[in-house]
């Protein structure tokens, strides 16, 4: 008789197998993607199938109830003690009787696409670094007088096709009892990246529950953190917080002059960033509620200073032309060689930089973003204190920095503040009356709705964050409150009683609440100018790639950074922050930085992607560039000198 067919849904993958062959084994003979952690001993449930009944005219095969084995007593036991949805089987024990069509759900397969965030703009596909194996190992024997390390590493290479296995002394300290007490059967978790496969945590018996790993994304003014679950690649917990080294400097160079002015000030700079991400870490574990020792690996991206400054290098060289990176490649690391708090042979991987202004953060928005793989010319700007930006297509890609400072975060804007409940984010002025009517962060509805008090009762309102002081200078500029030179009130244009004199300029009254003890929120000279620097920086780092490229237009505009996503592209364009295009290809990409740490922390072979990426991207370095100033001057104006906006008259 001719062997019974299997088809593996959604594969499609098909084979003839011998009656009584497990499913996992066909599985794994067919290529299909079936995971599993104790090696089919029906301890794990991670190779759960679903066997199909019935006719399925698309695959012409009819399937019996009995083309699957009757359950044996291993996933009798394994059904009894901790349940098994209905119509599922477990992959290793229920063996192939007849024609069979046996579908693999999303959660019992290894190469899995994570759920994917709002505003993401490529799939992950699950394929960490760090994985989970159940080993049984041969006890010692006086006759063979081999160690307990090199028994487990046989074991991992016959059950697992693990090779070369190694392991540092953190690991080994524990490994004996590990083993005596799971009764010479333990769950390894193998980091593989490329090189040697490392055992970097260990459990007696079969570990339940998942293991996790942090992406970080390290900026000049806030370190935003993700924990990613590596068994499913859902992100568990996500974290902030400023960074410390806000007080040697706000803005990157500042902190540069600090380490050239002080001695010892970059150590001292290292180890208040390094505090940082260990509360950083313990904060984000906490509201996991997970113990920080089952987070095995980290991936880090950054702007080449805090790259230096985090790894404890010296950042003086990038203060000064040519800015020459200590080192510009991926490192492959141990998260202990930084301070981080996670179990103790915890890896790290940094991504490479591009250039020495042009760091690994840039690398992580590319990999996100992934310009290189577009049609269409895309301008990428991840805006923050320093702002990343990619110009390019699947041709080539172009990247820049520009030191934008921290005004775009709220800082040195009067009644500026950071993006939390109380801040006005939202700002209409109308044109005829000038009034002014907004949104704060933690309120839907807007100040002239009624309700609004009540509703913002609770946080009051206390500033104006980034994305609120574009969106009112933008607003102003439109009801004709602020010039093409960025001044408030000039001849012709007061007129309203929200214009009051401030020194020898003027500001705009946004919010007066002094009557009941509340703030005074005005829109000052001072923050138009802090702006115009701000966005002129920006727009003339868009220009000097669009310059490179050749071309006057680009087809589409992605604003990115944690903040970039809060902006609305049509204030962005009025002000002049970006070169015009049409609105409706401005989007926001959300932290794109963040992403990218998240895509190499899930998938080991974006890790390769990004590091080959990075050296066909050509860096275009803004400090030495002539051009740069004559377009910085240029944009200074909103929203620019020269240069044509007509998708604003649009
Ligand atoms: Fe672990 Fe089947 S492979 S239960």
């Amino acid at each position: 008789p001719i062997d019974p067919l299997v088809i593996f849904t959604p594969s499609g993958k098909r084979g003839r197998f011998p009656a009584g062959t497990p499913v996992l084994t066909a599985a794994r003979q067919l290529g299909v993607d079936l995971d599993s952690v104790c090696g089919g001993r029906g301890i794990c449930s991670k190779c759960q199938v679903s066997p199909g009944v019935g006719a399925f005219s698309k695959h012409g095969v009819t399937v019996s109830a009995d083309a699957l084995s009757p359950w044996n007593a291993v996933e009798e036991r394994y059904r009894s003690k901790r349940g098994l949805a209905e119509g599922r089987r477990l992959g290793c024990q229920a063996r192939i009787e007849g024609d069979v069509v046996i579908d693999v759900p999303p959660e019992s397969q290894v190469h899995r696409q994570v759920v994917r965030k709002r505003a993401e703009a490529r799939e992950i596909t699950l394929d960490p670094a760090t994985r989970l194996h159940y080993v049984e190992v041969e006890q010692p024997d006086m006759h063979e007088p081999s160690g307990d390390f090199e028994r487990l590493a046989a074991a991992l290479e016959a059950q697992w096709g693990v090779a070369g296995l190694t392991a540092g002394l953190d690991i080994l300290a524990g490994l004996q009892a590990a083993l005596r007490k799971g009764g010479w059967k333990v769950t390894c978790a193998v980091h593989a990246a490329g090189g040697a496969p490392e055992l970097v945590s260990l459990w007696p018996g079969f570990h339940e529950g998942s293991v996790f790993g942090l992406a970080i994304d390290l900026g000049s003014t806030t370190i935003a953190a993700h924990l990613c679950d590596l068994q499913s690649g859902e992100v568990r917990a996500s974290s902030g917080l400023m960074n410390p080294q806000i007080r040697f400097g706000e803005d990157l160079m500042s902190r540069v002059s600090y380490a050239m002015m002080n001695p010892g000030g970059a150590v001292e700079m290292t180890r208040a960033v390094r505090e940082a991400l260990g509360t950083l870490t313990a904060q984000i574990a906490a509201e996991a509620g997970i113990d920080p020792a089952l987070i095995l690996e980290a991936v880090v991206v950054c702007n080449p200073v805090m790259h230096h400054l985090v790894l404890g290098l010296d950042p003086v060289e990038l203060g000064q032309a040519p800015f020459a990176l200590t080192v510009s490649g991926a490192l492959n690391l141990s998260a202990a060689d930084i301070g981080l708090p996670l179990a103790p042979a915890a890896k790290l991987y940094v991504l490479p930089c591009i250039a020495g202004h042009v760091g690994a953060d840039a690398a992580a928005v590319a990999l996100s973003e992934a310009p290189n793989r577009s049609e269409e010319l895309m301008l990428v700007v991840d805006v923050g204190t320093n702002a990343e930006i990619l110009l390019g297509n699947r041709e080539r890609v172009l990247a820049c920095s520009s030191p934008t400072g921290p005004a775009f975060e709220g800082a040195q804007i009067s009644s500026g503040q950071r993006a939390a409940p109380g801040a006005i984010e939202r700002v209409e002025i109308d044109p005829a009356t000038k009034e002014p009517r907004f949104r704060v962060i933690g309120s839907e509805l807007w100040s002239d709705a009624p309700g609004f008090a009540e509703a913002v009762a609770a946080t009051g309102i206390t500033g104006i964050c980034g994305s609120g002081i574009i969106e009112a200078i933008a607003e102003m500029r439109m009801a004709g409150l602020v010039d093409a030179g960025g001044l408030i009130g000039s001849a012709g244009q007061a007129g309203t009683a929200r214009l009051v004199p401030e020194g020898r300029t003027h500001a705009y009254v946004l919010h007066d609440g002094r009557e009941t003890g509340g703030p005074f929120i005005t829109v000052t000279q001072g923050d138009v100018r802090a702006i115009q620097l701000a966005k002129s920086a920006l727009y003339a780092g868009a220009r000097l790639l669009m310059d490179q490229m050749g071309v006057d237009t680009v087809d589409r505009v992605v604003l990115a950074g944690a903040f970039g996503a809060h902006i609305s592209p049509r204030h962005a364009m009025v002000l002049g922050m970006i070169p015009d295009c049409p609105l409706d290809k401005v989007s926001s990409a959300g932290n794109a930085a963040g992403t990218g740490a998240r895509i190499a922390l899930l998938n080991v072979a974006a890790r390769r992607e990004v590091e080959a990426l990075v050296r066909t991207i050509v860096k275009v370095e803004t400090a030495v560039e002539p051009r740069f100033q004559e377009h910085f001057v240029n944009a200074n104006a909103i929203p620019h000198a020269t240069d044509p906006f007509p998708n604003l008259a649009a």
